[in-house]
C-alpha cells in the first residue's frame, strides 16, 4: 500500500524524514501544493505534501485540493494520514494532545469540492468519511508511542480563514462536533471519490473560541500547543 502524508499547519516538514527524491507534478486541476516529496519515515515508505505549500503560504480556502489529491492518486498513493491542527470543542481531548476523528460536518462554500463534472450525477457513499481501517492503525500507534490520543470524534470543517465567533463555536457544539478545522473538507470527500483510505490526525493546538481561559489570546494558546503537539 503506497502511503501518503498530508501535512497541516505547523507540519510543513517531517523530522526524521530522509528524501529519496522529489517531483514538481502537475495535474488537470492544476499543480498540488508543493512538490511531492518521496522518502522513508521511520523505515516506512511515503510521500509528504505540506498541504499550505512549502513556505506555508496557501490559507485553507486557497488550496488547491483536486491538484493535491489528484498528484496523490495518480503517484498511487491508496492512503492518506491528513494531519490537521484543529480546536477542541470538547474537553475530551486539549491543546498539544491528539484526536482522530470518525465523522464530518462541512460548512465550508465556494471550494472546488468534487472532480465530477457540471453533468456529472455521482453519488459517493460518504456515510463513514474516514477510513475505519486506517483509523485503527493510528490509534494503535498513537497509543504505542504512548501518545494521549481521542477515538471518535466529528471534525466541523469551517471555511476561515477567520477564526470562529464564541457563538459559531456554540453552534458547533450543539451540531455534535467535538473539533474544528479548516481543512478536513473537501480533502476527505476528494479522497473517497478516488478510492483512496483516507484518516485524519487531529492536533489539538487550541480551545475553541470562547472556550477556556483563554482570555482572547488564541494565538498564544496555538503557538504555545502547535510544536509540542505536532512533535
Ligand atoms: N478553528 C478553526 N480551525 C482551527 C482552529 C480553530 O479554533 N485551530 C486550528 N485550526
Amino acid at each position: 500500500m503506497s502511503l501518503a502524508i498530508i501535512g497541516g499547519t505547523g507540519l510543513s516538514k517531517l523530522d526524521g524524514f530522509v528524501p529519496a527524491g522529489e517531483e514538481a507534478v502537475s495535474t488537470r486541476w492544476g499543480a498540488p501544493s508543493a512538490p511531492l516529496r518521496r522518502g522513508r519515515y521511520h523505515g516506512r515508505e511515503v510521500i509528504f505534501l505540506p498541504r499550505h505549500g512549502d513556505a506555508h503560504q496557501l490559507p485553507p480556502h486557497r488550496i488547491n485540493y483536486r491538484a493535491n489529491l489528484q498528484a496523490l492518486y495518480d503517484a498511487g498513493v491508496q492512503e492518506i494520514i491528513a494531519v490537521a491542527a484543529v480546536g477542541n470543542i470538547t474537553d475530551a481531548f486539549r491543546p498539544g494532545t491528539l484526536a482522530v476523528p470518525d465523522q464530518i460536518i462541512d460548512y465550508t462554500w465556494g471550494r472546488e469540492h468534487t472532480f465530477a463534472g457540471p453533468d456529472a450525477v455521482m453519488h459517493v457513499d460518504f456515510t463513514r468519511p474516514y477510513s475505519e481501517t486506517l483509523r485503527q492503525r493510528l490509534l494503535a500507534a498513537a497509543r504505542r508511542v504512548g501518545a494521549e490520543v481521542l477515538d471518535g470524534g466529528t471534525y466541523g470543517c469551517t471555511q476561515g480563514p477567520r477564526l470562529e465567533t464564541a457563538a459559531e463555536v456554540d453552534r458547533l457544539e450543539r451540531d455534535g462536533c467535538a473539533m474544528i478545522g479548516m481543512t478536513g473538507m473537501p480533502e476527505a470527500a476528494l479522497a473517497r471519490e478516488l478510492d483512496m483510505a483516507c484518516a485524519c490526525l487531529a492536533v489539538s493546538v487550541n480551545q475553541a473560541a470562547g472556550r477556556g481561559a483563554q482570555d482572547g489570546d488564541i494565538h498564544a494558546e496555538i503557538e504555545a500547543s502547535l510544536a509540542r503537539g505536532m512533535a
